[in-house]
């Protein structure tokens, strides 16, 4: 066999002359009077091979070759003739004139070739993902998934902390989504569950004194695949002994800037910190994509002034009335905002009222004629100038959060207000402890039931003001997308047993469920914190995707199949049997006739 002695993606002209032998797959070949070209393509690039008829053999073998053929050539490198270099390849000036070639495996006719894939559909791209991961755009994003991992272990490492492994087969966490089960044969009837996250373990991990724990971990919750969600997913976990926020913020921070500096060559700047409060209030999300205006800015004071029943019933009966400021919105048609206000029902608005900043700076359609008397004093405090779109929603402050913030979104998309390049990082901090569960009128953690009240709120750990109780949680949001979250934790007994009270969780069940940790609790467990930053959401941004599948070498697709080896898939009796168990299948109800 020929022996490789440099990469598709090494040789210049400087290497001209050199005898050189290059191994690698048939990414285009092409006949051109009886001279045989092949791009050969191997994952450091492609270079130019050359094939004579001179070179009767070589040549002959040449003409076979097709599409995806692996093939080692042997042969001189020389300048490519006057006016054939290709200044879009960086091998653009040379080609390998060919003495010898070996054909090391034919392939059949793919289905596509890699350049195709982006033109391909992508159950067929997942089906043959051995071809489609070829390309050059997907080994980019597995060496930069790489590289991410390698500078995250070494900023972790200059920082003290230990990579240790917890277990795959555990007992189920609570992290809020559904738990994948694995049947145990020895214990007939016992289950396992993949964890959904390591959060029991790297606690216990800080009882034990490992005081800085980090893993890069496989993550898996049996929740529909979306997006920038996938059943199994990597975190990068940490956790920290004798911490306040401040210090696993520093430390997460410090990360996320080798990482972009190492792999853009971009600087994070301050990362700004805004409270859950004023997230919601401003932004009317818990993770704004700061990246454009459009805040929810309160008209409360202007709206009880007008006759507009909407606004002024909202008002009396303990409502609000927020609007945002849509720049050049106003090129939006009628039917268009009359889309916005049924689009905004599933949000509960009941409506979304609108008008539009016109030529003459003065209101004019929609509930223009119901505002007048506010006209002036609205377009000042919003900042509006001609051709603005103003949307106003007045309900309860939860509905009227959702429906701007969610509205905001959608208009900064759907108008093209997103300036590209542009990486706007945020901490959210001071998050609830708790929501309230109108379905199951119950209180139920925002994060997971660990994280810890801050000091000022013990006292509020009641029935009666459960709900005002600030939490020491923290996510770092980039671009309007969670990268991560953690908390500092519930280090005392007795806390715990409060909040697990207020989230109706008995004794009895605490104990089945958490009782190791619980335990650990008892024997000296240092204060401690932590954070997961979800990998395959950083790698999405530095490879700037927006699905998730790009950045996974073997993704599932929506229905949670792996298309490529059909899993999930029956499994045989004896196996069954083996495992004590049976298949029951759910039939739908009978329709209706
Ligand atoms: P959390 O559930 O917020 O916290 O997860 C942390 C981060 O993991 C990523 N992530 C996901 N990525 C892809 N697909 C998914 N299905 C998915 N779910 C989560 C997100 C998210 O911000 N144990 C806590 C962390 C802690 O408190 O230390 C936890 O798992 O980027
Ligand atoms: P109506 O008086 O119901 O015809 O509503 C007048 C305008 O106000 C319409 O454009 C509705 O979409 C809008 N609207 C109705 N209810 C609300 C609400 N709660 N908040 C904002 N706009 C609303």
């Amino acid at each position: 066999m020929l022996r490789r002695t440099h990469s598709c993606g090494e040789l210049r002209s400087e290497d001209v002359n050199s005898d050189v032998v290059l191994a690698g797959w048939v990414n285009n070949y092409r006949d051109h009077g009886g001279v045989i070209f092949i791009d050969l393509r191997d994952r450091e690039g492609t270079t130019q091979l050359v094939f004579h008829p001179e070179n009767a053999e070589a040549h002959a073998l040449s003409d076979k070759l097709r599409h995806e053929d692996v093939v080692a050539a042997k042969g001189k490198v020389v300048t490519r003739q006057e006016g054939m270099a290709n200044p879009k390849m960086v091998t653009g000036e040379i080609e390998i004139d060919c003495v010898e070639l070996e054909i090391l495996n034919k392939a059949e006719t793919p289905p596509f070739t890699p350049d195709d894939a982006d033109r391909v559909a992508e159950d067929t791209r997942l089906k043959y993902r051995f071809i489609d991961l070829r390309s050059p755009r997907m080994h980019e994003i597995f060496k930069t998934r790489y590289r991410v991992t390698k500078i995250l272990r070494d900023v972790f490492d200059s920082h003290g902390f230990y990579e240790i492994e917890t277990p795959f087969l555990c007992k189920s966490t609570p992290e809020g989504a559904r738990d994948f089960l694995v049947p145990s044969r020895i214990h007939e009837g016992h289950f396992y569950a993949l964890p959904q996250s390591p959060q029991l373990f790297k606690q216990i991990l800080m009882t034990s004194g490992m005081e800085k724990y980090l893993q890069i971990v496989r993550c898996f919750r049996d929740e529909d695949p979306r997006a920038d969600r996938q059943a199994e997913f990597t975190q990068i976990d940490l956790e920290m002994s004798f911490v306040e926020p401040d210090d696993v913020l520093n430390v997460v921070e410090d990360s996320l800037r080798a990482v972009w500096k190492g792999i853009l060559d971009i600087e994070i700047g301050e990362v700004p910190r805004i409270t859950y409060a004023e997230a919601m209030s401003r932004f009317g999300s818990d993770r704004p994509d700061m990246r454009y205006d459009m805040e929810l800015i309160d008209i409360c004071d202007l709206a009880a002034r007008t006759d507009f029943k909407v606004f002024t019933g909202t008002i009396e009966s303990g409502g609000i009335v927020k609007a945002i400021r849509v720049p050049g919105g106003g090129v939006m048609t009628r039917s268009q905002t009359d889309g916005l206000a049924d689009w905004v029902k599933q949000f509960g608005a009941k409506g979304l009222a609108v008008t539009k900043v016109g030529a003459s700076g003065e209101l004019e359609t929609g509930i223009s004629k119901f505002i007048t008397p506010i006209a002036g004093d609205l377009i000042e405090r919003l900042g509006a100038t001609e051709g603005d779109l103003l949307c106003f929603a007045a309900d309860t402050s939860k509905v009227v959060h959702r429906t701007l913030g969610e509205l905001r979104i959608k208009l900064a998309h759907d108008l093209d207000l997103i300036p590209e390049g542009v990486w706007k990082w945020l901490w959210v901090v001071d998050f609830p402890l708790f929501e309230w569960n109108e379905e199951t009128g119950r209180y139920d953690s925002l994060h997971h039931p660990f994280t810890a009240p801050c000091d000022e709120d013990i006292d509020k750990l009641t029935e009666d003001h459960a709900g005002q109780v600030i939490s020491k949680a923290y996510d770092i949001i980039l671009n309007g997308s969670e990268l991560g979250g953690g908390s500092i934790r519930i280090h005392s007994q007795d806390v715990q047993s409060k909040v697990f009270e207020l989230l109706g969780i008995d004794e009895a069940s605490a104990e089945s469920k958490f009782g190791f940790l619980l335990n650990a609790l008892k024997y000296g467990t240092p204060p401690h914190g932590g954070l997961a930053l979800g990998l395959d959401r950083i790698i999405m941004h530095l490879c700037n995707t927006t699905n998730i599948r790009d950045v996974i070498a073997f993704p599932k697709t929506q229905t949670g199949a792996d298309v490529m080896t059909e899993a999930p898939s029956p499994v045989d009796e004896a196996q069954l049997d083996e495992l004590a168990l049976r298949v029951q299948t759910h039939h739908l109800p009978e329709k209706a006739v």
